[in-house]
């Protein structure tokens, strides 16, 4: 799945803004500063910044802006997924150490911090109020981690609460970069509506993928170990499916912190095995045409992409 392709996305200008963001602050610890270097630079997909991009061609911008705009938003992404490794108590990110590891949880909260108050510092300076206001709710990821944090082990979540936290966890971020390289490319009022239907949808299905691909994926690729999730008490969306299959229920329910791994490993085979992939897989697919019907009326040549975009993440296996 290369988004960055397919949006023809100049990669180049767009590390260069990240690499720029870092250096300009003299201040930083050298060793801070290469570690959140080789985190940007590991195998992400840049996907937020790629958003950001996208949204400004259904206006007219300043490359430059859009692409300093679009490096934060990576950033922001960044910040949240290192304070998401310490709570998550994962080794590894993209296939490396992650950042506690090396430093500890205490510098490392502050190297998260760091990050997102270094990229509040530049988007106050973007001064579009209505769009912080109507737009930009990046305080609900935060929202997001605390509802993760008091469901863990509940195996009573619904299939409502669980697309709330899956949007405030990840659909926000990116309809927010989309609408963002929209609002800046000065995207008329009902079109960025429309992109940010789009954006909402479009994430809720690429989380629910995300969710699945836990179970699913080879754990060599994953960079992590299959069902991580359910070992950490994240009850996703093909747990809720299977909680519905009464032969496998029992057993899941009985699942707590200290249950063994062997508890934990025949669970998440059981979950592979069933058909709540299926139907997880079904509900992703609903929201990627919602994410369709979201843009019926906007009317513009570059509509084409946010169709491709779709029909890319339909295919997604990584
Ligand atoms: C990854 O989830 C986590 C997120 C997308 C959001 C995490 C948000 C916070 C920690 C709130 C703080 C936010 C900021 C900006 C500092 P995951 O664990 O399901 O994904 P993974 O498998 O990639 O770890
Ligand atoms: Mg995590």
């Amino acid at each position: 799945m290369d988004l960055v392709k397919i949006c023809h996305i100049d990669k180049q200008l767009l590390d260069e803004k990240i690499k720029n963001f870092l250096d300009q602050d003299k201040e930083l610890n050298p060793k801070y500063r290469n570690q959140l270097s080789s985190l940007l630079f590991s195998s992400g997909k840049r996907l937020r910044p790629t958003f950001t991009v996208l949204g400004s061609y259904f206006g007219s911008a300043d490359k430059d802006k859009i692409y300093s705009l679009a490096a934060i938003f990576e950033m922001i992404h960044t910040a949240s997924l290192i304070h998401d490794d310490i709570i998550d108590k994962a080794d590894l990110r993209r296939g490396n150490k992650t950042l506690h590891i090396d430093n500890g949880v205490y510098d490392t909260i502050i190297l998260g911090n760091y990050l997102v108050l270094l990229c509040s510092e530049y988007v106050a300076k973007y001064e579009f109020e209505d769009y912080y206001y109507n737009f930009f709710n990046i305080t609900d990821l935060c929202h997001s981690e605390i509802i993760q944090q008091s469901l863990l082990f509940n195996f009573k979540i619904t299939f409502k609460e669980y697309i709330h936290k899956t949007k405030n966890k990840t659909a926000l971020l990116i309809a927010a970069s989309l609408v963002g390289g929209a609002k800046l490319a000065n995207v008329e009022d009902h079109e960025l509506t429309m992109l940010y239907n789009y954006g909402i949808n479009l994430g809720i299905s690429f989380q629910i993928i995300d969710d699945i691909l836990d179970f699913t994926q080879d754990k060599n690729n994953l960079g992590k170990p299959n069902g991580a999730d359910l070992i950490n008490g994240n009850v996703t969306l093909p747990v809720i499916f299977a909680l519905k299959n009464k032969k496998i229920s029992p057993k899941i329910r009985k699942l707590t912190k200290g249950s063994s791994t062997t508890d934990f490993n025949k669970c998440i085979e059981l979950i592979i095995n069933s058909n709540a992939i299926k139907k997880s897989k079904r509900v992703s697919k609903n929201y990627l045409k919602r994410a369709k019907k979201a843009i019926k009326k906007l009317k513009h040549n570059q509509k084409t992409i946010l169709y491709d975009l779709l029909s890319e993440l339909e295919k997604r296996t990584y």
